[in-house]
């Protein structure tokens, strides 16, 4: 694993839920997502699948795709910003409709999709529709890469959200929610979730599809495939991945909406709950289904909705301390690896924000002396923040070691250890 684009999928690779969504969007006949796909290389036999009538998991799962797309295209449109912030993109064909309507297209995303995408859509766009696109490397964990891309803008943002936020860990919405936050005010405008009400969503595509006794099964199963596709169960128990299983858990617990929306109150959030379906809705997939199913699945959608984020005028950001001060924060430090391998022990010294953008340097510094490492030892004192991708590396540098017992990690900071806490990694770099 030497080149870029193989270390930053390692890092965190959810990027390959994109091209699913993609092939599902081609499938259901969008000629720019067909496009997309082949200037991608990915081969026709990939792409065009039959999906059965009886098919109760690949069926509804098309459907989900489209209609969120096509959902939230529509609130977007009605939000009636001059420009959309994709967050996160994908491969997503939205950067042709919304150009073609006039707005400016932002597009982020974490470093292996952007920088597989950006080419590709520069290579199918004209001189005119170039000008309305930009494209951003960001981490949504990440302030600076998400400002970055934020000002790319030159007024307010309709930052959009699809199929980002069950990547991420508790601890990453929040960063997410706050990170946002601090945009809108910077940038005004708002930012649309059609996340939020997830689960509330594929059950009603799932039970409209195929009935209210076999949606909770059939969904679940469904969902052990979709968690195939990327190792999502890192974030909710380290044991688990560690082990090598996947437990088998339905995982369907009761939102709580209210919470949810108290939350983002707390930091400075208000929501706004904008219906998900249209009646006027015109889905390619409808040629697929019966009147019955149309019918029930607009019955059923009548209590989903998408979360329209803006800010609250009332909400004072508490004074940060230390931000302003004089000595440089470890926050602010720019990421650094430095490593040296003696006598097959790895010493590693860890600088600044451990994220999807920066954990590949270290996998790098890994890699490179692979299988001649007998002990580890990080220094990560100088550490103030590592998300699920700092994560996935620091466990393929535990596991690598024939005797646990010789990782060993210095200089964890409160910070630190309640991430491993909450994530359960405190078993594996915590040992007293
Ligand atoms: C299921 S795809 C959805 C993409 C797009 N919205 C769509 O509907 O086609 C999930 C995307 O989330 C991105 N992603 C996951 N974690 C991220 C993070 N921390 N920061 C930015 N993007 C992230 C992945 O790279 C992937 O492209």
């Amino acid at each position: 694993m030497s080149n870029e684009k193989e270390l930053n999928i390692a890092v965190n690779p959810t990027s390959n839920t994109a091209i699913t969504t993609l092939i599902l969007l081609a499938n259901a006949g969008y000629d720019k997502a067909l496009a997309i796909l082949e200037k991608m290389g990915v081969e026709k036999e990939k792409i065009f699948h039959d999906v059965d009538k009886e098919d109760m998991i690949n069926r509804p799962s098309d459907i989900v795709r489209e209609l969120r797309y096509v959902a939230l295209n529509r609130t977007i449109e009605e939000c009636g910003y001059g420009t959309l912030l994709d967050l996160p993109c994908g491969y997503t064909p939205k950067v042709f409709e919304f150009t073609e309507k006039g707005m400016n297209y932002i597009g982020c995303d974490l470093p292996a999709v952007i920088n597989d995408f950006a080419p590709i859509i520069y290579s199918m766009t004209d001189e005119d529709q170039k000008k309305k696109i930009d494209f951003q490397i960001v981490d949504v964990t990440n302030y600076e890469s998400l400002k970055a891309a934020a000002d790319k803008a030159d007024g307010p943002v309709c930052i959009a959200t699809e199929g980002l936020t069950v990547y991420l860990t508790p601890d990453e919405k929040l960063l997410l929610r706050k990170n946002i936050r601090r945009i809108l005010s910077e940038k005004g405008g708002c930012w649309l979730s059609a996340d939020v009400e997830t689960m509330e969503y594929y059950m009603a595509v799932f039970r409209a599809v195929a009935g209210d006794d076999k949606a909770y099964d059939l969904l679940a199963a469904a969902r052990r495939g979709f968690s195939g596709q990327s190792d999502t169960s890192i974030h909710k128990n380290a044991s688990d991945v560690f082990a090598g299983k996947v437990k088998e858990r339905a995982g369907f617990s009761k939102v709580d909406y209210e919470k949810i929306e108290a939350l983002a109150k707390a930091e400075g959030l208000l929501v706004e709950k904008i219906p998900y379906y249209r009646d006027d809705f015109e889905l390619h997939l409808f040629d697929s289904m019966s009147s019955d199913e149309i019918e029930k699945l607009r019955e059923n959608m009548k209590h989903v909705n998408i979360w329209k984020y803006t800010l609250d005028p009332e909400y004072k950001e508490k004074e940060s301390s230390g931000s302003s001060g004089a000595v440089q924060s470890d926050k602010d430090l720019p990421f650094k690896v430095e490593s040296e391998l003696k006598d097959g022990v790895l010493n590693v010294n860890i600088q600044g924000r451990m994220d999807t953008i920066t954990a590949p340097e270290l996998l790098k510094k890994f890699k490179e002396s692979e299988g001649k490492i007998t002990a580890i030892n990080v220094d990560v004192s100088h550490m103030p923040y590592v998300s699920s991708a700092g994560l996935r590396v620091l466990l393929m540098m535990y596991k690598s070691l024939e005797d646990k017992d010789k990782f060993e990690m210095t200089g964890v900071s409160k910070e630190v250890r309640e991430i491993f806490e909450t994530t359960g990694f405190d078993q594996f770099f915590m040992k007293d």
